[in-house]
């Protein structure tokens, strides 16, 4: 595999959203807005700060939306021209920068991320590509480099998968993909196990897997060999299992805080956190909290 910059970036978006009922019942999970702007745009955003010019959207039902979101639209664009609101007509102008593409392909069913990833082949191909969930909301470093640019550093060292990762409570690991590590080359910690949602007493770690991967194509071959599990689902976790037994797999402690916006807390939390530090609107949020916990 050659080290060349990884350009694609594949977008799960087929999901139900059911914790989120009945916000998602006709529109999706990813469009819920954080202050101005809504989830997938910050996930695309920090995918194509990292270099990352073809986004490949996996879609379902009800997600029509989203496909609007990146999209130029004219009516609007023309009537905030006619009134000069110049400011705003440059922000719905440049939600992605004009060489950025976008590709939409649909999952008929939800069955499972593993599933929704397998769906991205036909255009990734032969080449290494990131997954982002955009329900995880995820800052970057102090320096402002998001972690998927964090994520393509360690690829340009080691030249293989790499997962983001970040140590939960003990019992909150039936709520991800937990892996066992070992030490690696240069420092790093290498995969050697990976199991979906195990109850705590059977969890190897507690270090748990977040919504950013960045996968080598094998991994097609072995979620197209992967069974569905309970459900019809096509688990993502099964397909790095059996990843392990051909390449190397990377556990990346990301740096930057993370937000579970798949929950109605984690987004809550995300909306006071992003909310007072919006430029604009910060002081006088802050002083609202202050004033009404006080
Ligand atoms: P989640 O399990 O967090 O999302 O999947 P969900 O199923 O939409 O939400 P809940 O649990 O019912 O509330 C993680 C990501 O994978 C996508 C989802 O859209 C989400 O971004 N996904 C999941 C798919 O694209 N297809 C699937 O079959 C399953």
């Amino acid at each position: 595999m050659k080290n060349v910059p990884i350009r694609k970036a594949v977008f799960p978006v087929a999901g139900l959203g059911t914790r989120f009922l009945p916000a998602t019942k006709a529109s999706p999970k990813e469009m819920l807005p954080v202050v101005d702007k809504p989830l997938i745009q910050y996930a695309a955003e920090e995918a194509e700060a990292a270099g990352v010019d073809q986004l490949v959207f996996i879609t379902g039902r009800h997600k029509r939306s989203i496909e609007d979101h990146f999209d130029s639209a004219y009516e609007l664009e023309s009537a905030l021209e006619q009134a000069g609101k110049k400011e705003l007509l440059h922000i719905v102008q440049n939600i992605l920068p004009s060489h950025a593409r976008c590709i939409y392909l649909r999952q008929p069913d939800p069955r499972g991320l593993g599933h929704a990833v397998l769906c991205a082949e036909p255009v990734v191909g032969d080449n290494p590509f990131y997954v982002l969930l955009a329900d995880d909301l995820i800052t970057g470093d102090d320096q402002g480099n998001g972690v998927v640019a964090q994520m393509a550093e360690v690829y340009a060292r080691h030249e293989c998968s790499v997962l983001a990762v970040q140590e939960v409570p003990r019992e909150d690991t039936r709520q991800y993909g937990i892996v066992e590590v070992e030490p690696g080359p240069g420092g790093c910690m290498r995969v050697i196990s990976i199991v979906e949602k195990p109850a705590p007493e059977d969890a190897p770690s507690n270090l748990a897997v977040v919504g950013r991967y960045l996968l080598t194509p094998r991994i097609f071959d072995l979620l197209g060999k992967t069974d569905s599990g309970s459900g019809g689902e096509i688990q993502l976790t099964d397909g790095i299992a059996a990843l392990l037994e051909y390449e190397t797999v990377i556990a990346y402690p990301f740096k930057g805080k993370r937000y579970d916006c798949g929950s109605k807390l984690g987004y809550l939390e995300a909306t006071v956190e992003y909310g007072l530090a919006h430029p604009e609107l910060g002081e006088r949020f802050g002083a609202y909290l202050r004033n009404f916990c006080g």
